[in-house]
Order: structure tokens, then C-alpha cells, then sequence
């Protein structure tokens, strides 16, 4: 099969490139459009290091073949901090120690995008939930589960940073 135009909205703009048959959605993002915050760990879908929205729902991008994505939207951690300001989770996650080496922190921040935006008040079940499917080697994880509940809080305005 021949290399097509795949077209994808991502961070809100239109963008198109040329894709090889079978290119994942990770290697189009990282290498055809230079946006280089979700990371490859395992490429198995077992470490969610590689982790973005699809039309707002967390999916591993190293096992999504790109052109099954064509035309819908996708977000990337390139996308959350609007103007250059950090947003909630990611001033939470700074102010809790939730990332050390950083390499789990771009899909760790994108999860907690997608609960916060579907349950701005998550229990902390729900926050350990979430992610379940994100592999960190440094934090614990403790720090991580604090600062997603921390921006919820302050996503909800009950506390100013
Ligand atoms: S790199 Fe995608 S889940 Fe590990
Ligand atoms: S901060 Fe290092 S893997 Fe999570």
C-alpha cells in the first residue's frame, strides 16, 4: 500500500502529512509533526508513557495506527499549557513533587486531563484508576494521585494556587 495524506486535528489546528501504511499515531506526532512530549517506553501499550487524546479519551499512541485516527481530533501535553502558562494539573504536579525523571509525566498529565474534564471531583479511587495504565519508576505514584486531586480542587476553585 502506497503512503497516503493523513489529515488530523491536533492541539485545535488542522494538520496534514504524509504517513506510511501501518505508521503509529506516536512516530506521526514525534517525527512528522516535531511534538515530542508523549514519550516511547515499551511501544506495547504497557507503560502509557506514549499516552494522548483522541476525541478526548486517553488512548496509547504507540498501538494506534494512525490513519485509523484520520480526521478526528487529538490533544498532546503541547496542548495544555495555554499562552505558555502552565494549567492546573500541570502547577499541581510542580507544587506536589509529582515528577521526578519526567519521562511518565507528559501521559500521567494527559490522563488526568481526560478525568478531570469527564469528573471534576474524582474520589481518589477514581484518580488511582485513572491511571492504572501509566508506569512511573521515580514518584510512588503517591505524589502523582495528591496532585491530580490537588488540580481538581483548584480546577473547581475551591483553592487558589
Ligand atoms: S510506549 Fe505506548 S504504552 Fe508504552
Ligand atoms: S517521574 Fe520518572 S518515571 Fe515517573
Amino acid at each position: 500500500m502506497p503512503s497516503q495524506i493523513v489529515s488530523l486535528v491536533v492541539n485545535g489546528e488542522r494538520r496534514e502529512f504524509i504517513a506510511a501504511p501501518g505508521v503509529t499515531l506516536l512516530a506521526s506526532l514525534r517525527e512528522s509533526l516535531g511534538l515530542t512530549a508523549a514519550k516511547r517506553g515499551c511501544a506495547q501499550g504497557a507503560c502509557g508513557t506514549c499516552t494522548v487524546l483522541v476525541d478526548g479519551r486517553p488512548e496509547v499512541a504507540c498501538l494506534v495506527a494512525v490513519e485509523t485516527v484520520a480526521g478526528r481530533s487529538v490533544r498532546t501535553l503541547e496542548g495544555v499549557a495555554a499562552g505558555g502558562e502552565l494549567d492546573e494539573v500541570q502547577n499541581a504536579f510542580v507544587d506536589c513533587f509529582a515528577t521526578q525523571c519526567g519521562f511518565c509525566t507528559a501521559g500521567m498529565i494527559m490522563v488526568a486531563e481526560a478525568l478531570l474534564d469527564r469528573d471534576p471531583d474524582p474520589s481518589e479511587a477514581d484518580v488511582v484508576e485513572a491511571i492504572s495504565g501509566n508506569v512511573c519508576r521515580c514518584t510512588g505514584y503517591r505524589p502523582i494521585v495528591i496532585a491530580i486531586l490537588e488540580a481538581a480542587r483548584r480546577r473547581r476553585g475551591a483553592v487558589s494556587r
